[in-house]
């Protein structure tokens, strides 16, 4: 088993961002969305037409437009604590032929405490490897959520190995940019185990959600929970 290796937290780096902004992540952006699908289809739930989306640590956007372009009637929030990838997200906006309207973008940082209002659908992706703290995230759930909100968080998770770490970059970035190969290695070293997700997940009072791994490199957290605000318009079970 290796150690967990922290990184910077916030990507604000001017090459850190264009180079992600750039990168073509599509396949592992749909697959999110697909598996909203189906955890909705699973549970007979829908999103109403006041519905609100939330994806945490949005980046460049990738997923947060995905989400708007899927459910056109919701509205679709993504907050980053990142200027910078706020800035790309907000213009990329018009490119995906998306307004101010329903698709919104703003700089936060986790941890939340406070909604202004609450969420029926909760995402991050490849957030938590990146907080210091993961309560960060796992104590913001609540406090983000309608009384009924689905939640989906993938993310890398931790190799037993400098070896399998090797593997993996060869396998996945080795024709990519060298600072994407970079960040990527930084990643993997500073990504979660099942077992630790759990035991955050047991600490932050949201033991009942699902941890598994994904392929080769993902590990995923998914279920629903119930939020401490009133007011959304989630078509329930
Ligand atoms: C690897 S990127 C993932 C971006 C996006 N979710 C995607 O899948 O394309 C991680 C993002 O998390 C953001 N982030 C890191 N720490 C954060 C925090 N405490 N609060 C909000 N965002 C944070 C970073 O700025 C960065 O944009």
């Amino acid at each position: 088993m290796i150690l967990r290796i922290p990184e910077p937290e916030v990507m604000n780096d001017p090459l850190q961002v264009d180079a992600y902004a750039a990168a073509d992540f599509s396949g592992t952006d749909q697959a999110m969305v697909e598996r909203i699908c189906t955890l909705l289809q699973s549970s007979g739930a829908s999103f109403g037409a006041k519905s609100r989306l939330l994806d945490l640590g949005c980046g460049p956007g990738n997923i947060t437009a995905r989400l708007a372009r899927r459910w056109p009637h919701c509205s679709v929030l993504g907050l980053d604590a990142a200027d910078r990838m706020i800035a790309v997200a907000e213009d990329r906006l018009r490119d995906f032929g998306l307004s101010h309207e329903r698709l919104r973008y703003k700089k936060a940082s986790l941890p939340i405490h406070q909604a202004d209002q609450p969420a029926d659908l909760i995402v991050s992706n490849s957030l938590l490897h990146h907080l210091h703290d993961p309560q960060q995230l796992w104590s913001s759930l609540i406090p983000l959520a309608s009384p009924h909100c689905l939640v989906l968080h993938r993310d890398l998770r931790r190799p037993d190995s400098e070896a399998s770490i090797d593997q993996l970059c060869e396998c996945h970035v080795a024709d990519a940019p060298a600072v994407l190969q970079r960040d990527y290695r930084a990643s993997l070293h500073a990504s979660f185990t099942l077992d630790e997700v759990k035991e955050q997940l047991l600490h932050a009072g949201l033991g009942h959600l699902r941890v598994v791994a994904v392929e080769d490199r993902y590990l995923e957290v998914s279920g629903w929970i119930m939020g401490c605000q009133a007011g959304s318009d989630q078509r329930r079970p």
